[in-house]
């Protein structure tokens, strides 16, 4: 798969922006890296007074992240923690629509929120753009996940995202398998997008993390806050650590999908 071409606004190719992302401003001196920062609370008087709600650490990963996918990041503790978060913007009763071959970890949730009667779930091949289609009337949610994890199947995002709004729902799409070099559903109008960053984004089996991402619109802005909140609330905030070394791996993002391609075709 190709990865983007150059960003028209900063004409800056995404090779460069995974390496030139997050990076402190530069001055005389300065140091080329964030630092970590490890506090529960703040100083009061601040935007914030407690370390649940935010982390200056997490801000240059959720800058860099939010930029290549081309919306606003929110990280969280794992990649399952982002998808409850997408999940609760399902209300109670409601019908979200769902690829039978999604991750495990996501069938297992919805499989359960169903068994407890807080959810529908209508699962879907979806592969099959018609058969994802007939099943959006009265949804809440079409949930994505393209490339999946492990069948690799691959959905019409632009086309079944078009269809979901049609029919009134929203539509989270994971994208840990493409990651925004290689594709950024929020182009095709994808509500939330989610990572688990623990997977390509950090990329070297040393941290569990994940990331939402959201459209810099109004409704996008909106459903930020409202993720955001959940995450405070949940508590589901990842380690200064992890966030630092996760921007230290995204620096080598491009070359290793690269390579992750290459040797996929010659498989
Ligand atoms: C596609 C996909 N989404 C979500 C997750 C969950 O992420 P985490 O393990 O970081 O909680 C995984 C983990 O394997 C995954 O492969």
């Amino acid at each position: 798969m190709e990865q983007h071409e150059h960003d028209a606004q900063t004409d800056l190719s995404p090779r460069t922006k995974v390496v030139a992302l997050g990076r402190p401003e530069r001055a005389p001196g300065a140091s080329l890296n964030p630092p970590v920062t490890f506090t529960s609370t703040y100083v009061q008087d601040g935007p914030v007074n407690y370390a649940r709600v935010d982390n200056p650490t997490w801000t240059p990963f959720e800058q860099a992240v939010g930029e290549l996918e081309g919306g606003r990041a929110l990280l969280f503790a794992s990649g399952m923690a982002a998808v409850q978060a997408a999940l609760s913007l399902v209300p109670t009763g409601g019908t979200v629509v769902a690829p039978a071959a999604a991750y495990n970890g996501v069938v297992v949730s919805l499989t359960e929120a169903q068994a407890d009667g807080r959810v529908t779930v209508r699962w879907v091949d979806v592969t099959d753009s018609e058969a994802v289609a007939a099943a959006l009337p009265g949804a809440d949610l079409l949930w994505l996940e393209s490339p999946s994890n492990p069948l690799l199947e691959l959905a019409d995002i632009a086309g079944l995202t078009a269809a979901a709004h049609e029919a009134g729902a929203l539509v989270a799409v994971d994208n840990t398998f493409a990651t925004p070099l290689l594709q950024r559903p929020l182009q095709d109008d994808v509500d939330v997008v989610v990572h688990s960053a623990t997977k390509y984004l950090a990329g070297h089996s040393d941290v569990i993390l994940g990331l939402t991402v959201t459209a810099d619109t109004e409704s996008g802005r909106e459903l930020h806050t409202r993720l955001a909140r959940q995450r405070t609330l949940s508590g589901a905030i990842a380690g200064p650590m992890e966030a630092w070394l996760a921007l230290r791996g995204l620096r080598t993002l491009s070359l290793r999908l690269e390579r992750a391609c290459a040797n996929a075709a010659d498989l």
